[in-house]
């Protein structure tokens, strides 16, 4: 653009430079015609009335001059019309000199001749020549200013070039730009959303974006890294429920072991050995029960677990729910509340997974939940649905750990160290049951005031 538009001014420049050069030329040579030219006239006049020869030459001098200016315009000359105006100077000039040659040789020859006659027509010549110089001054100058303005609007016209080619390359040049950012910002849009989805769990690696090459090479490598953390995530799932399953057994045989020993089936037992045996055969009990969460939720995730659903009433699964935990409560000072509307509506559910929901949420409520604490378990009927909820005025959740809790091993940062290490697995369970069953749980929490569990089972 910067390069069109410097040539094009120097072009102008040029243009400008020459047609001042042309003209101050053809001006000059034009006033050098006019001064020879009356020079000629004068020294002619001159030799009439003194007949000397000095003069005639002057003469001859004059109209050399005359011939070498007429040329110099001549070779200037570009137009038609310029000619034909020194074609006829050219003719009433030999016209003049014509009449005046005769002149000349009819004095040489002492003849007497009508003097007024030639005079009148060396006048007309004359005046020709000088009408016809005049015009060409006209002329010369109008050509100028013409020219002149020409280059005007010639500058113009640069100008409104330089313009349209500047705006167009904006626009292109944003057009494209713009091109080029969508074509970047969409496809890792794209690759922000599967990122997060992998964060949430879904390892499936099926991203398809193939342009821009870098990104789509980075889409591929993603795809990878997603079915090689699959698998990894397959691989930890199965050892997981293998291990669980080959530990069943010997903890189960331990457990009865145990019992039998204290029983006294294998003979007198001491108090001491009692109490150890107590320790072994509550501990058993701690590891079976991981080993079945375990089980369970391998099985959940595989969709193998089975359900036994029919139309129960939930308010008998609190009841037995609260009852068993109330010893619990009770050694730890916390009141347990019950608010369950009359009539409730029967709901479709596996009435054993729906009380180890209970279970897990209330056991959690009692857990995190200091001593003279206050835990509210509330079943009310919404809308074709039974809504029920556990609230405790215990420790909290963290907002950060919010969306996570419902994740298998995820625990929330703000376990305060007299608080039993659990393992995470008790929402994960609850949320797989919940979700098997079409229904919804969430939580709301207020660190340092307590944490509400709500979940919705449709009639
Ligand atoms: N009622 C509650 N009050 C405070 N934190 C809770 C409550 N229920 C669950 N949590 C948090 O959620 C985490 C996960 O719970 P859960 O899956 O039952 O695992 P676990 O009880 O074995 O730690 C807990 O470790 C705890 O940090
Ligand atoms: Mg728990």
């Amino acid at each position: 653009m910067s390069i069109y538009v410097a040539e094009k001014f120097q072009n102008l420049k040029e243009i400008t430079g020459s047609i001042l050069t042309i003209n101050e030329k053809m001006s000059s040579f034009h006033k050098k015609l006019v001064d020879a030219f009356l020079s000629q006239v004068r020294y002619e006049r001159k030799f009439l009335v003194l007949k000397d020869k000095t003069l005639y030459e002057h003469f001859i001098m004059a109209k050399n001059d005359f011939d070498q200016y007429y040329n110099g315009l001549v070779s200037l000359t570009d137009s038609h019309q310029m000619k034909n105006l020194l074609e006829n100077i050219r003719q009433s000039h030999d016209h003049y000199e014509e009449v005046f040659s005769k002149e000349i040789e009819l004095l040489r020859d002492g003849q007497s001749y009508p003097e007024d006659l030639y005079m009148q027509e060396k006048e007309k010549a004359i005046n020709e020549t000088m009408d016809g110089l005049k015009e060409i001054k006209t002329y010369t100058e109008n050509r100028t200013y013409e020219k002149i303005k020409q280059l005007g609007e010639a500058g113009a016209d640069a100008r409104r070039v330089a313009l349209i080619m500047t705006v167009s390359y904006l626009i292109f040049g944003i057009a494209v730009s713009i091109f080029i950012t969508r074509s970047i910002t969409r496809p890792l849009k794209i690759m922000r959303k599967k990122t997060s989805e992998v964060a949430a769990g879904n390892y499936s690696g099926n991203l398809s974006l193939t342009s821009p090459p870098e990104i789509g090479k980075l889409a591929k490598d993603f795809n990878f890294m997603c079915n090689k953390l699959k698998e990894i995530d397959k691989l930890k799932s199965d050892f997981l429920s293998f291990m669980s399953h080959e530990l069943r057994t010997p903890l189960t045989s331990i457990k009865e072991g145990s019992t039998l020993l204290l029983e006294g089936v294998g003979g007198e037992v001491t108090e001491k050995q009692k109490r150890l045996l107590t320790i072994i055969r509550e501990e058993t009990d701690r590891l079976i029960g991981l080993v079945n969460s375990l089980l369970d939720l391998s099985k959940m995730e595989a969709g193998m677990m089975t359900y036994n659903y029919a139309y129960e009433d939930i308010s008998h699964l609190i009841n037995k729910a609260v009852i068993a935990l109330e010893p619990i409560s009770e050694s730890k000072d916390i009141r347990l509340e019950r608010e369950i509307e009359n009539d409730l509506q029967r709901v479709k559910i596996d009435s054993d997974r729906i009380l180890q929901v209970l279970r897990n949420l209330l056991g959690n409520a009692v857990k995190f939940t200091p001593k003279g604490g206050h835990i509210k378990i509330s079943a009310r009927a919404i809308d074709k649905a039974v809504e029920v909820s556990v609230s405790d005025t215990g420790i909290g959740i963290p907002k950060e750990n919010l969306h996570t809790i419902f994740n298998k091993f995820q625990q929330a940062s703000n376990k305060s160290p007299d608080i039993v290490k659990g393992t995470g697995l008790g929402l994960a369970i609850v949320k797989h049951i919940i979700n098997a069953h079409g229904g919804k749980i969430w939580v709301e929490s207020e660190p340092g005031h307590g944490s509400t569990f709500t979940f919705v089972l449709s009639a």
